[in-house]
Order: structure tokens, then C-alpha cells, then sequence
């Protein structure tokens, strides 16, 4: 299959176009990023040289470049991880979150009607159901409440395309996941921007008062979900997935200071995101029963890697902090 996937230059499209390449030799990935801020091409220089992998620097929201695209390479499926994907940044601006978000996916979804795609992955999150109390968990048929502008993108996304579905019969699949960590993981987001101020004396800025419950799954748990979506999933059909492993921020950074071994002085109670989200959690029931997935790396093992990971490689996220990682495109592919 030829499969396009969007945002593949970002922390979870890397990590999967590199799953996709490993796992399956018969498949070939297509992916078509626009380097925004999030976007390194450095995460997947190590697979720029596979014959069965093709990056195409383009905006989704471009439709003649996503038509070309589908057309060039006889796409087949389309994964839509392209994204403006961090809540804090959508209270800044919202503007481009509507625009990638919704205005994109529709790009897509339009020419994926056009030209007969057999399968449309949207990669949506869990933020879409909004905040849970102390108990209970986000079913696919959980009310749909985003507090923040970026939840409200993606779920305005998710209703387009399940509209596609209805309506023109495009084979649509959706997943919501729980909150990702691992490798490439851009360090603005909880768990890297921690590792890495850890690893420099930084000040760890905690927001409000800490005790916000995320559900944490490793980045590759993720990708096996979403290869077994595309392979064997419902079309029209929406998948919860996540990892049965709630943590309060504060206990997580806690913990990743006693890994580092670094004081808890480092802590800094900050002031709160706006909105702030109390507590997701995922029930995963039907992925699990009707897809036979389920998660392998346990949080303590995962943690473990991904701690190693950012220590080993300081200087990826280092060219990330002081701007160099932006100039890789240009010295690898000139003014194309
Ligand atoms: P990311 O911010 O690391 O990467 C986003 C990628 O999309 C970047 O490579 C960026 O250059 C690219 N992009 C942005 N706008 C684009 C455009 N207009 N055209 C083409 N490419 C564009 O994001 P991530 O954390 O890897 O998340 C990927 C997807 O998964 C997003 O859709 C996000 O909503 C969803 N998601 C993320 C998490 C998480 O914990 N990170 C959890 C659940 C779902
Ligand atoms: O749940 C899935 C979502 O997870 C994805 O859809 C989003 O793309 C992804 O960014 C993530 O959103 P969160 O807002 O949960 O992730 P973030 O890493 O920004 O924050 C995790 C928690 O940590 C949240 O409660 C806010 C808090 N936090 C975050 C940062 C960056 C802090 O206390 N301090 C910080 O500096």
C-alpha cells in the first residue's frame, strides 16, 4: 500500500513513519509536512535514504499540493497526523489551530473523496471529551466537550469527518489517544521540557497546583494501535486508546527527579493554563476486544528509555532550544 502520512516530521508521525518502515517492507511511506516549529527533519534522517520513503515539504491546507501528492504517488491511505498539537500555544493563538486543524483536515478529506482513497486515519486525541472528575473513564461515546481551542479544532475535525463518512460513504476511521511520551517528543510539551530543564539545572515549572491527572502511553504503544486501525479497523468508527495509566503531573516530575537524580528544589509552582483540564482517562475496552490491542511498554520501562533517550541525544533537542534544527532543511534539500 502507498500511504501518506501527514505530520510525519513531528513526535508521533516520526515515530510511526519509522514503525511503518521497520515492521512492514511492503507498505510505502509518503509523508508530507510542512516543518512548522514542531517539525524536525532531523528525526527521520536516519531513514532519508529508504527507497520505500519520500518527505514532500507541503502544507495540508495547500489542496493543488495534496491533490499532486495523492496523485504522483497513487496514495491509498491517508494518515492524518498534521497538527497544531499544543493546548498552551492555542491560547496564545487559535487562529492557526482552526486553520490546520479543521481547514486541513477538510483539504484532505476533499481529496480523498476526489480520488477514491480506500482508508482515512484521523489522528484526534482524548482532550475532544474534555475533563473528567475524580472517577469514571472517556468512552467513543462519551459527550464530545473541548474546554481549549485546540480540543475544539480537533473535535470540529472529527465531526468533518465522520460527515465524510455519512455523507459521501469516505472510509473514515478515528482515533482519540491519551497523552504520548518517548523519543522526538518536542520539548515544550510536560515530559521532555522536564527532562530536559532537569538535565540543565533549569527551574521545572509546575502549573497550578500540580495535581492534574494525564493518562500516560508510550509513543510505539501508539503506532501498533494506529497500523492495527488502518489494517483491520471499522470504517466510520471512532477507537479509544490509551494506556490505563493515570498520573498526577507533580507525581511524574517527582519521579523523573529521582531517575535524573536531581533535587526537588528544581520545582516551581507556576501559575495555571487557562481552562486547565482536571483529569482524562481512557477506556480502551473496544480497541482491545474488537482489535485485539493492547499496550506492551509499561511505564516504568518506558520511562526509563525515554529519560536514556533525551540524555543520549542533548544535542537534538539542544539545536531545538537555540533554533539550528530549523536550518536542516535548507542544507538538505537547498531552496526546493
Ligand atoms: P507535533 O506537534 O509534534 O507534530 C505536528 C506535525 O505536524 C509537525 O511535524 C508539523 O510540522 C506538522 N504540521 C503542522 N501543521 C501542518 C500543516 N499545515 N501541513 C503539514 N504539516 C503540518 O504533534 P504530535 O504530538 O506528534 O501529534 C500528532 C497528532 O496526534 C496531532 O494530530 C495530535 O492532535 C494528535 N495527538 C497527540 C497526542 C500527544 O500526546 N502528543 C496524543 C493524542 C493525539
Ligand atoms: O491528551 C492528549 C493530548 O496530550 C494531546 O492531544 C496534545 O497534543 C498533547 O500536547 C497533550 O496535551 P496536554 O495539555 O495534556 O500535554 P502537556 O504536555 O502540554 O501537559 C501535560 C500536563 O502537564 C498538563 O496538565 C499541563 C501540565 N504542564 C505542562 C507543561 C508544558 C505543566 O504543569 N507544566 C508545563 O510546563
Amino acid at each position: 500500500m502507498n500511504i501518506l502520512v501527514t505530520g510525519g516530521c513531528g513526535f508521533i508521525g516520526s515515530n510511526f513513519v519509522r514503525y511503518m518502515l521497520e515492521e512492514h517492507p511492503e507498505h510505502s511511506v509518503i509523508n508530507l509536512d510542512k516543518l512548522t516549529y514542531a517539525g524536525n527533519l532531523e528525526n527521520l534522517a536516519d531513514v532519508a535514504d529508504n527507497s520505500r520513503y519520500t518527505f514532500i515539504k507541503a502544507d495540508i491546507c495547500d489542496r493543488s499540493a495534496v491533490d499532486a501528492v495523492v496523485k504522483k504517488f497513487s496514495v491509498e491511505a491517508i494518515i492524518n497526523f498534521a497538527a497544531e498539537s499544543h493546548v498552551d500555544r492555542s491560547i496564545v493563538g487559535p487562529s492557526i489551530f482552526i486553520e490546520t486543524n479543521i481547514g486541513g483536515t477538510n483539504v484532505l478529506l476533499d481529496v480523498a473523496k476526489e480520488s477514491g482513497i480506500q482508508r482515512f486515519v484521523q489522528i484526534s486525541t482524548d482532550e475532544v471529551y474534555g475533563s473528567l472528575g475524580p472517577t469514571g473513564k472517556f468512552r467513543e461515546d462519551s459527550q464530545l466537550h473541548p474546554n481549549s481551542p485546540y480540543s475544539a479544532s480537533k473535535a470540529a475535525a472529527d465531526l468533518l469527518a465522520l460527515a465524510y463518512h455519512h455523507t459521501f460513504g469516505l472510509p473514515v476511521i478515528i482515533t482519540r489517544c491519551s497523552n504520548n511520551y518517548g523519543p522526538y517528543q518536542f520539548p515544550e510539551k510536560l515530559i521532555p521540557l522536564m527532562i530536559a530543564n532537569a538535565l540543565e539545572n533549569k527551574q521545572l515549572p509546575i502549573y497550578g497546583d500540580g495535581l492534574n491527572i494525564r493518562d500516560w502511553l508510550y509513543v510505539r504503544d501508539h503506532c501498533t494501535a494506529i497500523d492495527l486501525v488502518l489494517m483491520k479497523g471499522k470504517v466510520g468508527e471512532v477507537y479509544n486508546i490509551g494506556g490505563e495509566n493515570e498520573w498526577k503531573n507533580i507525581d511524574i516530575v517527582r519521579l523523573l527527579l529521582k531517575i535524573i537524580e536531581k533535587s526537588d528544589s528544581l520545582i516551581t509552582f507556576v501559575k495555571d493554563r487557562l481552562g486547565h483540564d482536571r483529569r482524562y482517562a481512557i477506556d480502551a475496552s473496544k480497541i482491545m476486544n474488537e482489535l485485539g490491542w493492547k499496550p506492551i511498554v509499561t511505564f516504568e520501562e518506558g520511562l526509563a528509555k525515554t529519560i536514556k533517550w533525551y540524555m543520549h541525544n542533548k544535542s537534538w533537542w539542544r539545536r531545538i532550544m537555540n533554533g539550528e534544527y530549523q536550518q536542516y532543511y535548507q542544507q538538505m534539500y537547498g531552496n526546493r
